[in-house]
């Protein structure tokens, strides 16, 4: 596993703004979204590309273009969501797809409770949005899932990330050069709820409100 922090004086500006208590909802959507953007642009990096014959208003010249297949953008649901599309912005060409995941109290195990993905990943890079990294758990099952259809390439994209968590994802995917997770910053640890300290509180509830 890759992990990459965006050591960004502007990400760094828009994350505090973002994680103040006394920003209101629409504030924090639109913050999320800029920050989104921000990450994607690193996320993408490797992205494959292809050469592009084009002409300019002065002539012929080669460029690329994104090949196919097409990447596939999924939003984690609920509060992924917030993240699609401060995304698809800079990889409009991307494909959607979307998956619920859910944790079993008990076994604290995160399994899939819908989807709606090609069944068919081979030789895709799928780029996974979920903004807290807390525990791992839904992060290492969304991207065993992807992997197990074929996926070539897996980037995570999380806001924010804990040790706790980041350790969890590595040692699932130690071996996996393929499985990245990119973050706008690495905080101090979980509490004992399983919220990330500092954090931002409840990612979904700020985004949505409480429903
Ligand atoms: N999910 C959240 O929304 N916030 C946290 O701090 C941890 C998990």
């Amino acid at each position: 596993m890759r992990l990459s922090v965006i050591d960004h004086p502007l990400v760094a500006h828009k994350l505090t703004a973002l994680r103040d208590r006394g920003t209101d909802s629409p504030t924090f959507r639109r913050l999320a979204d800029e920050l989104v953007t921000l990450l994607a642009y690193e996320a993408t990096r490797d992205v494959a590309v292809e050469p592009h014959p084009i002409t300019t208003p002065v002539g012929p010249t080669t460029g690329v273009r994104i090949r196919s297949p097409k990447p596939i953008v999924v939003p984690i649901l609920r509060a992924g969501l917030g993240m699609l599309d401060g995304m698809v912005r800079l990889l409009p060409t991307a494909e959607v797809g979307f998956l619920g995941m859910i944790r079993d109290e008990e076994t604290l195990q995160a399994t899939t409770y819908a989807n709606r993905l090609p069944d068919d990943l081979t030789g895709r890079h799928c780029f996974v949005l979920d903004p807290m990294l807390a525990t791992g758990g839904t992060l290492v099952a969304s991207i065993t899932y992807l992997l197990d259809r074929g996926a070539q390439d897996v980037t995570a994209l999380c806001l924010l990330a804990a040790p706790e968590g980041l350790k969890v994802v590595r040692t699932a995917f130690d071996e996996h050069a393929q499985v990245t997770v990119v973050t706008a910053a690495v905080d101090e640890r979980l509490d004992e709820n399983g919220y990330i300290v500092p954090g931002l509180g409840d990612a979904g509830d700020r985004l949505y409100g409480v429903v």
